[in-house]
């Protein structure tokens, strides 16, 4: 196919930028010699318009409401019986597993199940309100101290047995870090239980009562995980990319990933839904006070739980959840009032014109903490599940970076709109 070129007419000069085609969606303008050869660079404020890598993982059409994992819709993956672990080896290794592959996986993933012991004692020094987003970032980082031999990821078994030691124990610290908030003792992982019914373990069994997972709300888990475990090129995402970018190491980056993920504007927001809806619930103000704060312009409060920089449609993760609640709640016969305040606020937001124009739909939020709260899953552990279920994406999208030979360190540019050249004065001359 012969190259297409964009022209940039600037002043009396004109130049070709090559376009770029994906193998699917829409063009790129190739800008990446602007500034080297005539230079410019280009002003997009928060990236908005800018692919700022080459990735074959996930793919998304906002407007149509598509999402994929290695070409797979989102929608194959929910099924009876589905099954996190392997969608996580799809997302880092590429492919699905063959039975062998998962069943070697899996034996990895159990194998690192446990701390270190120096890790699970730093637990007991933790303040007991400590918020489970901050222990998990700062005890993923801390993995770098026991696990040295990974730092540099010289070949793929290294790389294997890292991805192994971070999926495994980035879920006994997301458990254990619950069990601090509530002054527990920690339950140490049962190495015949699968994942997702092994982090339930951990969270709810005590030591003279054993935990009994239903199979509801092992699936249900396994969902949430899965719909979670990648969104291309998302705020946390794009973190975990630009650390990595410096060559920092996986488990640093991943660290990152997760105190991205933590604002109320990305992961954090499930937890700001349960907000609002708890606030309906008891009488603080209906639904239809709710929107006219979120479209009162000098009011910060969103509805969270809406919109999406890239979704203009249904955000199919939430399409899924959506009907995933009716079936969740029938099986454990435990029906929730915010789900019917969700619908009724979801049906006056999708009738609203503030809504309509502006193409704000339900994102993967709006859904997931009712989930999560069906499951017994407390509020402050509603994010924590987000980044055990993102991990994968983290990790899948790090190793493509870490082996693109091509990949610069990310280092973007300004638009500068400061002070002209200004001299020092001493502060005995100041006024
Ligand atoms: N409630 C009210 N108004 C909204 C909302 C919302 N939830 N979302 C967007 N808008 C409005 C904005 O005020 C803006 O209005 P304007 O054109 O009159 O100025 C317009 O819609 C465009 O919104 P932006 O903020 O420019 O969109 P952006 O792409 O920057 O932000 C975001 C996307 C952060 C998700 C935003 O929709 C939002 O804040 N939603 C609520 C928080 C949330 O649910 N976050 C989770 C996202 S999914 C995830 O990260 C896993």
């Amino acid at each position: 196919m012969n190259q297409e070129y964009a022209k940039l007419i600037i002043g009396d000069k004109t130049i070709e930028l090559p376009v770029l085609n994906g193998t699917e969606g829409g063009k790129a303008v190739d800008i990446s010699r602007l500034y080297e050869e005539h230079g410019l660079t280009t002003f997009d404020s928060s990236l908005a318009n800018t692919a700022f890598c080459k990735s074959t993982i996930t793919y998304i059409d906002g407007d149509e409401g598509i999402l994929r994992y290695h070409g797979i819709p989102i929608e194959q993956f929910d099924r009876p019986k589905p099954n996190f672990v392997e969608v996580a080896y799809l997302l880092i290794f590429g492919k699905l597993p063959t039975t062998n592959e998962l069943a070697d996986f899996r034996t990895r993933l159990t194998d690192n199940e446990l701390l270190h012991e120096g890790i699970r004692r730093q637990f007991n020094d933790l303040p007991p309100k400590s918020p489970p987003m901050a222990i998990l970032s700062a005890m993923l980082s801390q993995l770098a101290c026991y696990h040295e031999k990974f730092l540099p990821l010289g070949d793929d078994e290294l790389f294997v047995e890292a991805v192994a030691r971070l999926v495994s124990k980035a879920r006994t610290i997301a458990a254990y870090s619950y069990r601090r908030s509530q002054g527990l003792p920690f339950t140490y992982p049962d190495p015949n239980m699968r994942y997702c019914a092994n982090f339930l373990h951990m969270m709810f069994s005590i030591p003279h009562l054993q935990y009994t997972v239903s199979e509801a709300v092992e699936d249900a888990l396994n969902l949430v995980l899965i719909l979670h475990a990648d969104h291309e090129q998302n705020c946390s995402t794009a973190t975990v990319r630009v650390v990595g970018s410096a060559r920092a190491n996986l488990f640093a980056s991943c660290a990152a990933g997760v105190s991205a993920l933590w604002g109320p504007l990305h992961g954090g927001a499930n937890v700001e839904v349960m907000r609002m809806l708890e606030g309906i619930h008891v009488g603080g103000m209906t639904p239809e006070d709710c929107l006219e704060a979120a479209k009162d312009k000098a009011n910060p409060f969103r509805l969270y739980g809406f919109g999406h920089r890239v979704y203009k449609n249904y955000d199919p993760r939430a399409k899924i959840l959506r009907a995933a609640c009716d079936r969740v709640f029938a099986a454990l016969k435990t029906p929730d009032p915010l789900l019917d305040i969700a619908r009724k606020l979801e049906e006056i937001a999708l009738a609203d014109p503030y809504f309509i124009d502006r193409k704000l739909y339900p994102n993967v939020d709006f859904y997931s903490g009712i989930l999560l709260r069906a499951m017994g899953i407390p509020t402050n552990m509603f994010t924590v599940v987000f980044a055990l279920g993102r991990l994968p994406g983290w990790i899948s999208q790090w190793k493509e970076q870490h082996d693109d030979a091509g990949q610069r360190i990310i280092r973007p540019r300004q638009l500068y709109t400061g002070n002209n050249l200004t001299h020092y004065v001493p502060i005995e001359d100041r006024e």
